[in-house]
């Protein structure tokens, strides 16, 4: 715990504690990838969100705790057997949560980084995760037939990386950070497609920080879905749904 918290670790107590209920041999150098810096999730090899234990390898996206209120939004949309899809799914983390709570979901999940989809399918049924460029990487088969689409894009702006915590910057691919000049790149693209894929009345749920909540929308809007915009105190998602 010395070590954690003369390195600057906030909450260096909870990390030790964390670190040896892993009762690993090799605790030695987890501590020492701690204080080098790496995020204490990839030193644990997963990340707690939304109630349960998302195993996250080095370089994907650590799931944030902002991100459930995309999960419950997106579950509020769900009948017990929708065709779910979580596109830009990093480790599979808003899938994994929506099959814990929804077991019969028909859910398939992509993403464009390796990485990411091999983690991803330590997470959920491995050949229900496909590698990709967006909606190149899904079955042919889903086009016009998703019910919810949870889609945490990238979004932070290309010149903002290099002011985010040491931790995200360093150490997560940027694929998984680079939203482009205005951090809405990759949402513009999936807009362009979105009513493809969506069934008749599907939704689409996407988060944006709360400054860019509001062009967020407009983009879907110009689309032609109809949005609104959910928020909390630490996340704004977009909802963009597709007319019957
Ligand atoms: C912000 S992370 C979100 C990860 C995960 N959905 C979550 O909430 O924890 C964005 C993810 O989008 C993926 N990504 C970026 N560009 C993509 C693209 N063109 N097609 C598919 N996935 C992409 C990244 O690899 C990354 O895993």
């Amino acid at each position: 715990m010395l070590r954690l918290r003369a390195a600057g670790c906030v909450f260096a107590e909870n990390e030790a504690a964390l670190l040896v209920a892993e009762n690993r041999p090799d605790l030695d150098d987890m501590v020492r990838r701690r204080v080098g810096g790496e995020p204490l999730e990839y030193v644990l090899g997963w990340a707690a969100f939304a109630g349960i234990r998302v195993a996250v390898d080095a370089g994907v996206f650590v799931p944030r705790h902002r991100t459930e209120l995309l999960v419950d939004e997106a579950l509020n949309l769900c009948e017990p057997d929708s065709v779910v899809v979580d596109l830009c799914c990093g480790a599979g983390a808003i899938g994994a949560v929506m099959l814990a709570r929804m077991p019969r979901l028909d859910l398939y999940a992509a993403d464009i980084d390796p990485v990411a989809v091999a983690t991803a399918r330590t997470n959920l049924p491995p050949e229900r995760v496909f590698e990709g460029d967006l909606f190149d990487a899904l079955p042919g088969h889903l086009r016009g037939r998703i019910a919810v689409l949870a889609v945490n894009t990238p979004y932070v702006p290309t010149d903002a990386i290099a002011l985010m915590p040491p931790e995200a910057r360093d150490f997560e691919h940027h694929v998984a950070l680079d939203g482009g000049a205005d951090g809405l790149d990759v949402q513009r693209r999936v807009a362009g497609l979105a009513k493809e894929w969506l069934a008749p009345g599907g939704s689409l749920l996407v988060e944006a920080s709360e400054r860019q909540a509001t062009e967020s929308a407009a983009i879907f809007a110009a689309a032609g879905l109809s949005t609104r915009i959910v928020e909390d105190d630490d996340a704004c998602v977009v909802v963009a749904v597709l007319g019957r």
